[in-house]
């Protein structure tokens, strides 16, 4: 049975390096490994690089071919060397382009969404344009990798509201809304509004009917939270704290689901061409990629011990 329910998975979060690619690709392997069919999608536009975690070259055929020359998802497709994965590839030229037309992107994911896999993995690079954001916006399962540093944390901050923004604009305005947000954005400092989270309150004291919009759309508007890096356990809390910050600014609903040490093997096994979960399977980093990856199949979120 391909699974129905949460197939689609992207992978984001603003800051570039924080280790989205490797985090997809092991992730990938170790669902592969569990004799799931498995796509990986390379949509970063600032360079896609998935391919390389697997020591294989570049892909010749890209999604440029599926945007301008209809060519079908399946025919792009090139193996990985794991059983049960294979990887599409994007490129820049393409889905850097402002003129990927909204119909476009939605005509790209019923495409991915027929394709006869159990799982659908996107990789979408650093940054906040248009496509990179409605590409997060239509996955079942919106994941974001975070770093222990300010930067990612900022970064990641405005990635998420910027996203929730256009989410709560674009179906504002299909129920004919759309100027209430702009109009109350507008007049924030009459309103005492500082952040998203006070404006969607302020929506709904007034507006109880659009409040009821609202709602629903945050509550489609669940995120993953994996924490990349980490050099010591007292890093963990930023975790905890991006998710309390997450909520309390954005009203935003956040599964921290686990975290992967700083390891030396993830660069080395890349020089070595050979996948990671592959070449280090035995590594606590690899351990810990395997309890995230259970904790993201399952809904749940990683059981924090407190000392
Ligand atoms: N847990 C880790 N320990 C050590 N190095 C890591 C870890 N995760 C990723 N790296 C290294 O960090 C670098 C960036 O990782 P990666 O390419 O996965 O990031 P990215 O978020 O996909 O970057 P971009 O935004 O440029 O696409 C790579 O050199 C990778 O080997
Ligand atoms: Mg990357």
């Amino acid at each position: 049975m391909v699974e129905k329910e949460g197939k689609i998975w992207a992978i984001g979060g603003g800051k570039g390096g924080t280790g989205k690619s490797f985090v997809t690709s092991a992730m990938g392997t170790y669902i592969a490994g569990k004799g799931k069919r498995v796509i990986l999608i390379d949509i970063d536009i600032g360079g896609a690089n998935l391919h390389s975690f697997f020591g294989i070259s570049r892909p010749k055929k890209s999604l440029t071919d599926f945007f301008e020359a209809g060519a079908s998802l399946n025919k792009l497709a090139v193996k990985t060397g794991i059983d049960n994965m294979s990887l599409i590839t994007g490129d820049i030229h393409s889905l850097a382009s402002d003129n990927i037309k909204f119909t476009q992107k939605l005509k790209l994911f019923r495409h991915i969404m027929k394709l006869n896999k159990h799982y659908v993995i996107i990789d979408l690079g650093a940054g906040s344009h248009n496509n990179t954001i409605d590409t997060f916006l239509m996955a079942d399962k919106k994941i974001v990798i975070l770093e222990p540093e300010i930067t990612s944390v900022e970064n990641m901050y405005h990635f998420i509201k910027n996203a929730l923004f256009r989410k709560l604009r674009m179906s504002l305005r299909e129920y004919g809304f759309k100027d209430i947000v702009e109009q109350m954005w507008e007049r924030r400092e009459e309103y005492n509004i500082k952040s998203l989270r006070e404006l969607m309150d302020c929506i709904r004291d007034n507006f109880s009917y659009v409040g009821d919009i609202i709602d629903k759309e945050l509550s489609d508007f669940k995120l993953y939270l994996i924490l990349n890096k980490i050099r010591s356990s007292d890093d963990i809390l930023i975790g905890s704290s991006m998710k309390s910050i997450l909520m309390k600014y954005l009203g935003v609903d956040t599964k921290f689901v686990g975290f992967v040490e700083y390891d030396d093997s993830v660069w080395r096994s890349m020089r070595e061409r050979r996948p990671f979960m592959l070449n280090y399977s035995l590594s606590r980093s690899a351990k810990e990629v395997e309890v995230f990856t259970e904790n993201l199949l399952k809904g749940k979120e990683i059981k924090l011990s407190r000392n």
